[in-house]
């Protein structure tokens, strides 16, 4: 396969297993479609744990291989997160935003949990870790105690490696091109979005707007039985000029720290 192949093959991949946890998300990109919009990716996150073969180096690896380039890189000091962003040399491909919680950071409790689940489990490399998903045994009592301290800690030992969301890029759309345009059209279909930190995060003034779906919930397996919980949401992003003229491909951290909270 050439690499555009390659990345052709895994976003479908991605986008398929996501939408599988997301419903939400192929219903609002079917919504859009039906409207003849075009629903390009501004990016695609993926979230993981600063622990020998489970961190966003990892994450990157493959991106890396495919012709990606970090091009930006963030802290979310409360959250205890870092967290960087890839472009690739193609503009039409989706950015790639990468997470990882700093284990060292967390309580003790918390690090055992998560030394307990992924110690023994050997992550695969390549582009299959994006895809792998939860690959190590959890139990939703220690799902509870993990989502006490880090909602995002928790979502990551249930659910493991996927897309955590696919994001629409609102400067291709024609009818919806204002995000609070495109936001009431989602709300009149009956999803809800989060509004932590208000329904847009950021601004013209940021050169970014963001918002996002409330996560859709899924009945997971845990080994004590089976239990609904957060999954992923859909995101939407408007982008700005920056002073320079050119359209801002950046993240901001203000704004990604409470889209973060759609999982919530
Ligand atoms: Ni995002």
């Amino acid at each position: 396969m050439t690499i555009e192949e390659q990345k052709k093959d895994i976003f479908k991949k991605l986008w398929e297993q996501y939408a599988e946890l997301t419903p939400q998300a192929l219903e609002i990109s079917g919504l859009l479609k039906s409207q003849n919009e075009p629903v390009l990716n501004d990016h695609v996150a993926f979230r993981s744990v600063a622990f020998p073969g489970f961190g966003l180096k990892e994450v990157c690896a493959p991106f890396l291989n495919l012709g990606y380039e970090i091009k930006g890189d963030y802290n979310f000091e409360q959250k205890k997160l870092d967290a960087v962003h890839l472009e690739s040399t193609d503009p039409q491909d989706p950015k790639i935003f990468v997470s990882q919680i700093k284990f060292k950071e967390l309580s003790k409790d918390a690090q055992k949990i998560l030394e307990k689940a992924l110690y023994y489990v050997e992550p695969v490399g390549g582009v299959d870790l994006l895809l792998s998903g939860r690959f190590w045994e959890a139990s939703h009592e220690n799902y509870k105690k993990l989502y006490q301290e880090s909602e995002y800690a928790a979502w990551f030992y249930a659910f493991g490696f996927c897309a955590n969301h696919f994001t629409v890029s609102v400067n291709h759309l024609n009818k919806y091109s204002d995000l609070k345009t495109l936001n009431d059209f989602i709300e009149s279909h009956g999803f809800s979005l989060n509004e932590s930190g208000g329904k847009i995060k950021g601004s013209k003034k940021v050169c970014l707007e963001q918002s996002s779906t409330k996560a859709s919930l899924k009945t997971l397996k845990f080994s004590d039985g089976e239990f609904e919980v957060p999954s992923c949401y859909y995101e939407f992003a408007k982008r700005y000029k920056t002073e320079e003229g050119n359209l801002y491909q950046g993240f901001v951290t203000d704004s990604a720290d409470k889209i973060f909270e759609s999982t919530n």
